[in-house]
């Protein structure tokens, strides 16, 4: 069997907790494999919502195994937050939620040194969603950090070293701080000893033998990842498909399906370069009408049309073999819709991303009709509005792959199979 991977084209909240939830069904085990909780996925359903922060978003669907893999960042705190808030709609997970050994700890100094870095960059800065990833993912490759599988070992002499060490790099900024959640740090760290923890690269390869299904949520979007995103102003993980591979323990040969999803139109959350931004009564509408504020955060999400040279460049790094467009109901009122096709750039255009996005980038627009239709209480494609049906046909000739699912709306009944 292979591994299908799930993963955002654009700069995040693509809708990825909504639809690993749909798709969770036709698969055995579900694994979060980089990031940590930076991440908020919203699922719907039976009129409730849910934001899930380190817990994979197979969760709600009985009989599922889910899995924390080596490449994701845990924070015990939100970690038990999260299991607790779980707990209370009956939901017991310490039978299937297995949590990688290898994975990397997020502790408060992190966060406190996340606040103390953004502070110091003043309007530079990120807008990181201070979850302390940065410098846990430094400590991480910097060869210091702490490991779930740590938890069996000297656990509290290498977390007072490395809280030393924190320490010390905070003398250098000019920042006050306190470690009264410290406390509930060594909570989390408590309820992660009744979890099953594992070197989930063996388990995950021996369910592949086995036949078992796999289906990897990625966190954050493409554009975000530290290589290819909008650097400095990305997260500190591949977010692309590779980050799988690495953030599972899997052989590149063992992806299989590769689920590009996509906003139908676009948004940013934190700092960053944006050509395609509606600094206007549009981008306004967009945001009402999508909802676009942080799940983690709750920051207003900046809004604009979609992008697809941005788009195109996260097909080709992912080697995405279906899409999936999400929010599609969101553009339901517009009687145009607007498509970046391409970019000027010093004057000249281009179909590629320029080395700095932050460069004077002009987006060149296409128009396309609104559909002016209600899509929300659509569930088969034969209803769809012919502009509707022009605009995915529009964009599948563009981009070469085909629209495999159109969700129009936030619950998980709202999704329909193309
Ligand atoms: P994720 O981080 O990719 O899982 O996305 P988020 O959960 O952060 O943000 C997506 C938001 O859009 C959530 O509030 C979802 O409930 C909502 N959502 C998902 N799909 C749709 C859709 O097709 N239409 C609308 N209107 N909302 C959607
Ligand atoms: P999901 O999985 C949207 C953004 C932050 C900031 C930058 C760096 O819900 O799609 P970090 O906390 O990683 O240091 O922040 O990345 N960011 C996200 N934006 N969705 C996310 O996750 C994000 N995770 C991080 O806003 O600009
Ligand atoms: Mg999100």
């Amino acid at each position: 069997m292979k591994v299908d991977v799930l993963l955002g084209l654009q700069w995040g909240d693509e809708g990825k907790g909504k639809v690993v939830d749909v798709l969770t069904p036709s698969y055995d085990i579900i694994c979060r494999f980089q990031g940590g909780p930076n991440a908020g996925h919203t699922l719907e359903f039976n009129n409730r919502k849910h934001i899930l922060h380190n817990i994979p978003s197979g969760i709600f669907r009985e009989d599922k195994l889910n899995m924390i893999t080596n490449g994701v960042v845990l924070d015990p705190m939100v970690f038990k937050r999260e299991i607790d808030s779980l707990e209370i709609l009956g939901i017991d997970l310490t039978k299937n939620l297995w949590i990688s050994k290898k994975a990397h700890l997020i502790l408060p100094t992190h966060r406190i040194l996340d606040a103390a870095s953004e502070a110091a960059k003043g309007k530079s800065k990120i807008g990181s969603t201070l979850k302390g990833i940065g410098p846990t993912y430094m400590d991480k490759t910097g060869r210091n950090g702490l490991r779930v599988g740590d938890l069996d070992l000297d656990f509290t002499s290498k977390y007072e070293a490395l809280k030393e060490k924190h320490r010390k790099l905070l003398m250098q900024y000019d920042y006050e701080y306190n470690l009264d959640e410290e406390e509930r740090f060594f909570d989390g760290i408590e309820l992660i000893r009744k979890f099953k923890r594992v070197d989930t690269e063996y388990a995950i390869n021996r369910f592949l033998e086995e036949g078992k299904s796999i289906l990897a949520e990625g966190a954050q979007g493409t554009l975000l990842d530290i290589d290819f995103g909008s650097y400095p102003f990305v997260t500190s993980s591949n977010t692309i498909c590779a980050g799988a591979c690495t953030g599972m323990g899997i052989a590149p040969t063992t992806i299989g399906e590769v689920y590009g999803i996509f906003k139908a139109y676009c948004t940013r959350v934190g700092s960053g370069p944006f050509p395609s931004e509606l600094l206007d009564e549009e981008g306004e509408k967009l945001r009402d009408i999508g909802k676009e504020y942080g799940s983690t955060t709750g920051r207003p999400r900046r809004c604009g049309w979609l992008d697809l040279v941005a788009l195109k460049y996260s097909i080709m790094l992912n080697g995405v073999t279906q899409l999936i467009m999400t929010k599609t109901d969101v553009l339901d009122t517009f009687d145009s819709i607007k498509v970046v096709t391409a970019y000027s750039v010093n004057n000249e255009l281009t179909d590629q991303l320029p080395f700095d996005l932050s460069v004077d980038v002009k987006p060149i627009f296409t128009e396309l009709p609104g559909w002016e239709t209600d899509l929300t209480g659509i569930r088969v494609k034969e209803q769809f509005p012919k502009e509707l049906n022009e605009y995915i046909r529009f964009l599948e000739k563009e981009l070469k792959v085909p629209i495999k699912f159109v969700s129009v709306g936030p619950d998980r009944e709202q999704i329909i199979e193309m």
